[in-house]
């Protein structure tokens, strides 16, 4: 039977899946896998039986993709696949928890603030706005803690502006995290499993069009963002690839991820965000990161198909 790519699903970022999915069949089938994608609905899981499908690669972003619920599902009815366990989903997707394992372990994360929906709106004080600007600094970011491609994420340059930036970010759900802005060059690691462990593909320095650092269409629009080897000192480019390796560890994870860095001017760096199932989209960081190292996509998806049917 084939192999199912799940995509597409009830997330914001839907069509990023969606993209994310199309793109994979195509990688699949190019180094000779029979792939197939289906999509994240009621009928999945008949689906998938009525194709007698031998292993599945969740390519779903976002709630119920990488939140632990798609993989769930799958260990219920004994499908392998590729990707993280729903254990370590669980933890990992919510940005505020992965985080603080990230911390606990010693690696370079933010200082950040959580604040619920419910703080927010008991004591929304100046006050309280204060004290967390206080802590961060003015210039700091304010995100969703569980979702992706930038969505409700806003940079905030002074106290007057962060209210409306947690409104945005409530939007999507009850949590949020302020934290503080670094300077510096967005660097990615993408670690993938092989034979011989967990390794680190070449970073990819991601340039975004002025303005549009925290949209999410820059993340999608080929026009708003490049890719690029990193013009950084061989010593640190190994050093982030360790980093992701050891975030990739410490967060649980399992065949893919993707650690997100800013590099400041200086050489210091923190982990802002690592994902569980990064985007496969034809302009998303990943295929690139494949392309740099002398591999791709479809040939390291193809490997770690290879290793959860054995
Ligand atoms: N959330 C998007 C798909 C990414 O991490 O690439």
């Amino acid at each position: 039977g084939p192999v199912a790519v799940i995509a597409g699903g009830l997330s914001h970022e839907r069509d990023v899946s969606l993209a994310s999915g199309r793109n994979l069949v195509r990688e699949l089938r190019a180094v000779g896998v029979d792939a197939e994608a289906y999509d994240f609905d009621r009928n999945l899981l008949h689906t998938l039986e009525q194709h007698k499908v031998v292993a599945a690669v969740p390519a779903l972003h976002g709630q119920f993709g990488e939140d632990g619920e798609i993989q769930t599902l799958l260990e219920l009815i004994d499908l392998p696949y590729v990707g993280s366990h729903s254990r370590a989903c669980r933890v990992a997707y919510d940005k505020g928890s992965a985080r603080e394992l990230l911390r606990r372990a010693g690696l370079p994360v933010p200082q950040s603030v959580g604040l619920s929906a419910q703080t927010f709106r008991d004591i929304g004080a100046p006050a309280l706005m204060e004290h967390v600007m206080h802590r961060l600094g003015e210039r700091v970011v304010v995100k969703p803690t569980r979702c992706g491609s930038a969505l409700g994420v806003t940079g905030v340059d002074g106290l007057a502006a962060l209210p409306s930036a947690l409104v945005t970010a409530y939007s999507y759900g009850e949590h949020a995290l302020v934290e503080r802005f670094h300077d510096g060059t967005d660097v990615s690691v993408v670690c993938v499993e092989t034979d011989e462990g967990v390794q680190a593909l070449t970073p990819v320095a991601v340039e975004y069009e002025k303005g549009h650092q925290f949209d999410f269409a820059a993340r999608y629009t080929a026009e708003f963002v490049s890719f690029s080897r990193p013009e950084l000192p061989e010593e640190l480019i190994e050093e982030l690839g360790r980093t992701a390796v050891e975030a990739h560890r410490v967060l649980g994870l399992r065949d893919v991820s993707r650690s997100d860095f800013i590099v400041s001017p200086d050489g210091s760096y923190v982990v802002l965000e690592v994902a569980i199932t990064p985007g496969t989209t034809e302009t998303s960081v990943m295929p690139y990161a494949c392309t740099l190292s002398g591999t791709s996509l479809g040939q390291v998806t193809l490997d770690s198909v290879r290793r959860v049917l054995r």
